[in-house]
């Protein structure tokens, strides 16, 4: 049986990452979304109502958990007893990034292999940078995140949040 882990930042989570989560619990026995509080970022949506969110896209996909951590990727593979990690690569700029987290997560944890799917090309702009922009200033980003994200996005910022 393999166990993969797909970790990001998901703040929030678009139809770019609902695509590498279909399309890995088709190939793997079971895929894990993991929520990272990265301390690189200030996300928008704190980590519990990330991990809500993905919960609700994710339903109806019977092998896909949530989880979440603060902490290393590989210390939580490790816990887990998962040796392959899943990333999404829209283009050639996120390439440089992958691979050096790749590497570095290779020299910590020998034992995990890292595979990259490559994003559909219909999803490889999009960015969760973006689409807060977009919703922020009052645009419509149903084409680009599930029903349960927008819906969060229009609550949220028609509260004058920012
Ligand atoms: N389709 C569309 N967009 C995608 C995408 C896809 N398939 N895959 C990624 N993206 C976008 C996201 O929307 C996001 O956009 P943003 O930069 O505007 O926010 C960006 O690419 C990357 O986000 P995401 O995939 O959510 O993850 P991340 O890069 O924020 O997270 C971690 C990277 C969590 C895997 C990494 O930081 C990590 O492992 N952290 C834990 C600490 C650790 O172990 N550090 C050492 C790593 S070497």
């Amino acid at each position: 049986m393999v166990r993969v882990i797909y970790p990001g930042s998901f703040d929030p989570m678009t139809y770019g990452h609902l695509d590498i989560v279909q399309r890995s619990s088709k190939l793997f026995d079971e895929v894990i979304m993991a929520v990272v509080g990265n301390p690189g970022k200030s996300p928008l949506l704190p980590p519990e109502e990330r991990t809500e969110l993905i919960r609700e896209v994710v339903k109806d996909l019977k092998n896909v958990s949530i989880g979440s951590f603060q902490g290393l990727t590989v210390d939580y593979a490790k816990q887990n007893d998962i040796k392959v990690l899943i990333r999404g690569l829209r283009a050639i700029s996120d390439f440089e990034a992958e691979l050096g987290m790749e590497q570095a997560n290779k020299q910590l944890f020998p034992e995990l292999e890292t595979i990259f799917l490559m994003t559909k090309a219909e999803y490889s702009f999009i960015s969760s940078s973006t689409v807060k922009e977009i919703a922020r200033l009052g645009g419509d980003v149903s084409q680009f995140v599930p029903p349960p994200v927008n819906e969060y996005l229009k609550r949220h910022f028609s509260r004058g949040t920012k």
